[in-house]
């Protein structure tokens, strides 16, 4: 009988409201679709809805993480910079330039088997001038698949091009790719011709009446007035939605044989939440 493991990737995770939806929903799904570990990213969770902190670490691995990605905003709260270098559970995107805090790639133990997650970042249309993520992650691959071939990979970008071409750049050499970054969820997740699990967007945990997990008077500011006059806040009020997919993957091959979406909404969990978000930062 085929050996097999499932992971729950789950989307940025947004502030207070992402933290909470987690908090209640990853031990429910865990149970539903008998996942062995799971992976989620956080570069969102901080109460100002950028970056995380060791505590946020420390509390996403307690309800059931076991790694964590980040993206972009991973540098907004220094006090994280440590954590990025001297833990093994977090993980920044690999081809910010060496020398930064932190790694590209983490490793876990799950049933006995050794998974390596590695988290890379996008060009197009991002801010920050990044070494290739094609060529970069083709060079970390090459030390991964010595420790191991279950392998996943959280492509942190905006583009969707960048994202389908990186999806089909790694089918057949790792065992899933996941795009984060633009927070809302895409319906293409699929196996790929040589066995490697694909989807664009996890989408995120926040909040659904939302600009992509910020409120969206502020934004809206942004949009109709330059320059920007007002800060963004994190929406807590309304439904907040989990989002993400898990995929079941062949342990001996590293293949992956499932992937199917996750989507929660949950209508009750704002009334738990402090829905004035202006001061958490
Ligand atoms: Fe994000
Ligand atoms: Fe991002």
């Amino acid at each position: 009988m085929t050996k097999t493991l499932r992971f729950l990737c789950v989307g940025d995770i947004m502030g207070q409201p992402g933290l909470a939806v987690f908090q209640r929903w990853a031990p429910k799904l865990k149970e539903k679709y008998a996942i062995d570990s799971i992976i989620v990213n956080g570069e969102n969770a901080a109460k100002n809805g950028k970056g995380l902190t060791p505590k946020i670490i420390d509390f996403l691995k307690q309800h059931g993480a076991s790694i964590i990605t980040t993206g972009n905003h991973v540098w907004e709260h220094r006090e994280v910079y440590a954590a990025l270098s001297e833990r093994d559970d977090v993980v920044r995107p690999a081809n910010y330039p060496s020398g930064c805090p932190g790694k590209g790639v983490a490793f876990c133990t799950v049933g006995g088997y050794t998974v390596a997650v590695i988290n890379v970042m996008g060009r197009v249309f991002m801010r920050d001038p990044l070494d290739c993520p094609f060529r970069g992650i083709e060079s970390l691959l090459t030390f991964v698949r010595t420790k191991t071939n279950i392998i996943f990979v959280d492509f942190h970008a905006e583009a969707t091009s960048e994202k389908r071409a990186m999806g089909m750049f790694l089918d057949g050499k790792v065992s899933g790719v996941f795009g984060t970054h633009t927070h809302v969820q895409t319906a293409d997740e699929h196996i790929q011709p040589l066995g490697t699990a694909y989807v664009t967007d996890l989408g995120s945990c926040g909040a659904l009446n939302s600009v992509i997990g910020m409120q969206y008077e502020q934004v809206m500011q942004r949009f109709l007035y330059h320059p920007f006059m007002g800060k963004f806040v994190v929406e807590a009020r309304g439904p907040i939605t989990m989002c993400g997919v898990w995929i079941e993957v062949d342990v001996q091959t590293g293949k992956a044989l499932k992937i199917e979406r996750v989507y929660i909404a949950d209508e009750t969990i704002s009334s738990t939440l402090d829905t004035d978000q202006s001061s958490k930062v």
